[in-house]
């Protein structure tokens, strides 16, 4: 009997091991090295993360806010996505020097180009710091307490650690939904500079048409060198900086890889939840995803429709039409995932087993509290959703609500003004409008609708007679009125349309919803800490890795191509054959540079790698990060997921979730072939 128990445990978690699933902390890969050793992995557990001396963990740093990035040569130089350096390549562009069109090559170091504000972020240490942070607070104090007592000791240790001057910043993180803090100690430096990126018909080939999707062909990667000063410490931008010598830089292996090799992704995921409560899982997958999916439907129709008649508006419009659609079709897989997986039953199913383990015990009721608490929250917290997507979307109330806070500061507002009008387009703003408060009044229950919006409408009649009144009277359609505002034009703010229906909604989600939702967010926090605490009780034998919260992890698994639907196969590599199949002048998303054409046109790069699938559980902030082989050689860079597995932020599915990376031979030949920037070349190694 005590065998057969045995073997099923075994058996069930020999299964749970074969899904690749998990965002592992680096410290604690030793935990996992003999799992990764049986997929194929060559190294060891000091080799990725080493306290002791210069491991790979040397080599990734966090570039900017929300993406990864790694060393590839002595000389501080970074890859990381086009979409991550696409900020920085746009603000060096003009009309004369088009960076984001034609692409940017230095030629030498002196052609580097510095980025005011952009930082890289080497992780030191990190470090269970639990004890600590929890000193002074007993479980007789409740969790009120907890909080406030965790919050005054993570500043305390924070601040204690922190070396502003030598560029070293620390962060407390919870993890486990606070069971656990970590102090995560940072190496940040800020002299970045721009050397390479190709143009967007390269990096950002197949645009929004082509993202979350296979197969796919974006040459997704920008190049950049981090600077220090002299003696090697983070410095602010100055020529006498010097390039940064890394204790460690990934070789880049040229053999490329193949269907069913090892690979980890090591970067950093921003959020995942794993581990929550099926009410939480069933409002995103059932009520949150379509009414968000079916807004942003909304504007981006608007958007397309006026894109489409103009090629201004079509330039003004593309990074905001980008992120619009980002998410929107994330959401889409995400529900459809959970719904194929039937998420919700089986957490439902899950939860019958733990209240069974857990009855008569202190966790007892844990699950019921927890729906409870969801369902009170929901209609306050689709209302929040709601305002966000829709009165928080619109352009103008915006700008407006923006401009009277810096007014009330004395702030002045000419270049956001101007910044604002570079961009703004009134006929789509207007139409989506129309289009976004109509869905709110007929989505919206009556009693989760302002006083306010049911009297403008009683008063205009329709809500396109209330848009059309606002946009032809608010004095935010005229930029020059805008940008000549100043701390003594407050009142005349207050008193404008645009501002007022911002204000209105916005003092709405203050009395009414906000209250609510805050109170009902308190329990939830102190209930889920409990409820992960007594998840790692239940079941005492699985390997729970913390949720994804920006700080560095590990992924595994292996190449691996996916069927999509049925009779449908999808191969894991893809080549510059497919490039050249979707080519076409016509389409913007996929019209690349004529060299390129002639490039392939001369033959011999038909086989040409471009991207590669792989099993690697990732999200958002690991675009950017390194994938790496069975010997911690760099074949890749993730850079997205496919859609159908984009619902491994709550639950994942060896079938259906895959990471897209690009191949970095791919990248070399287009630094070769359309950049001519061969020089990078001599500081990299290859193996
Ligand atoms: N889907 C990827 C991610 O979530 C890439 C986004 C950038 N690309 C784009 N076409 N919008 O960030
Ligand atoms: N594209 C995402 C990023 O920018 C990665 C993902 O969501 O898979 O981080």
């Amino acid at each position: 009997m005590k065998k057969t128990i045995l073997l099923l445990l075994s058996l069930a978690l020999s299964f749970q091991a074969l899904a690749d699933e998990g965002m592992w902390l680096p410290n604690l890969i030793a935990r996992r090295i003999d799992d990764m050793g049986a997929k194929g992995c060559r190294l060891s557990a000091e080799d990725i993360y080493s306290i002791n001396q210069a491991s790979l963990k040397d080599a990734v740093v966090l570039f900017g806010s929300g993406c990864t990035g790694e060393l590839v040569s002595p000389k501080g130089l970074l890859f990381t996505n086009h979409h991550c350096g696409y900020s920085f390549i746009q603000r060096h562009s003009s009309v004369e020097h088009d960076y984001l069109k034609d692409g940017f090559w230095a030629m030498s170091p002196a052609e580097e180009l510095p980025n005011p504000g952009l930082t890289v972020s080497f992780l030191e240490r990190m470090q269970d710091v639990t004890g600590v942070i929890l000193y002074g607070w007993n479980p007789s104090m409740g969790e009120e307490a907890r909080d406030s007592v965790a919050k005054a000791n993570s500043a305390r240790l924070q601040k204690e650690v922190a070396d502003p001057e030598n560029g070293i910043s620390a962060s407390v993180e919870a993890l486990y939904y606070a069971n656990q803090y970590y102090l995560f100690v940072y190496r940040v430096y800020r002299d970045v500079r721009l050397v390479g990126a190709p143009p967007s018909s390269i990096g950002k080939f197949g645009g929004d048409t082509d993202n979350w999707m296979w197969p796919r062909h974006t040459g997704d990667f920008s190049i950049f060198r981090i600077y220090a000063s002299p003696d090697g410490k983070p410095a602010d931008y100055s020529p006498s900086n010097v390039p940064y010598r890394p204790k460690k830089y990934f070789s880049i292996c040229r053999d490329g890889v193949k269907e069913g090799d090892f690979t980890f992704v090591y970067g950093c995921p921003g959020s995942t939840r794993e581990y929550v409560h099926s009410e939480e899982v069933r409002y995103i997958g059932e009520v949150s995803d379509p009414q968000k999916i079916a807004l942003r439907t909304l504007r981006l129709g608007i958007q397309k429709k006026y894109m489409s008649q103009s090629q201004e508006v079509r330039i003004q419009y593309s990074a905001k039409n980008a992120s619009v659609s980002n998410a929107w079709k994330k959401w889409q897989g995400e529900s459809k995932g959970i719904k194929r997986l039937r998420t919700v039953q089986a957490k439902r199913e899950y939860e019958r087993r733990f209240n069974e383990w857990a009855a008569g015990g202190p966790y007892e009721g844990l699950t019921e509290r927890l729906e409870d608490i969801y369902k009170r929250r929901e209609p306050y917290y689709l209302a929040y959703e709601y305002f966000n997507e829709t009165v928080r979307s619109l352009e103008l109330p915006s700008l407006a609500s923006h401009v009277y806070g810096a007014l009330k500061l004395g702030r002045p507002v000419d270049a956001m003004a101007r910044n604002f009008f570079k961009d703004y387009y009134r006929p789509i703003d207007q139409e989506s409008f129309v289009a976004l408060l109509k869905a709110f009044g007929q989505n919206m229950p009556e009693d989760f609708q302002p006083a306010y919006y049911k009297d403008k409408l009683r008063s205009y009649g329709t809500v396109e007679a209330w848009a059309e009144d606002i946009y032809s009277r608010s004095l935010f359609c005229n930029a020059d009125a805008v940008a000549s505002l100043g701390a003594e034009d407050v009142a005349l703010v207050e008193a404008d349309p645009a501002f007022e229906v911002y204000n209105a909604f916005q003092k709405w989600m203050n009395s009414d919803i906000m209250p609510v939702l805050r109170a009902a967010e308190k329990e939830l926090k102190a209930a889920n800490r409990l409820y992960m605490k007594a998840q790692m009780e239940f079941e005492p034998e699985r390997d729970f890795y913390p949720d994804a919260n920006l700080t560095l992890r590990v992924a595994y698994g292996k190449v691996a191509g996916y069927k999509p639907a049925d009779a449908v196969y999808y191969a894991p590599v893809s080549t510059l054959t497919g490039i050249m199949e979707k080519d076409n002048p016509d389409i913007f998303d996929y019209n690349i540079p004529q060299s390129l054409r002639d490039i392939y046109a001369a033959g011999g790069c038909e086989d040409q790698p471009v991207c590669f699938l792989a099993t690697n559980h990732t999200t958002g902030g690991n675009s950017g990060s390194p994938v790496l082989n069975a010997d911690g050689l760099l074949v890749g860079i993730n850079f997205d997921r496919v859609w159908e597995g984009t619902m491994s932020d709550l639950v994942y599915d060896p079938v259906y979730c895959r990471n897209i990376s690009l191949d970095v031979r791919y990248l070399l030949f287009i630094i070769e072939q359309i950049g001519h920037a061969g020089w990078l070349f001599d500081e990299m190694s290859f193996s």
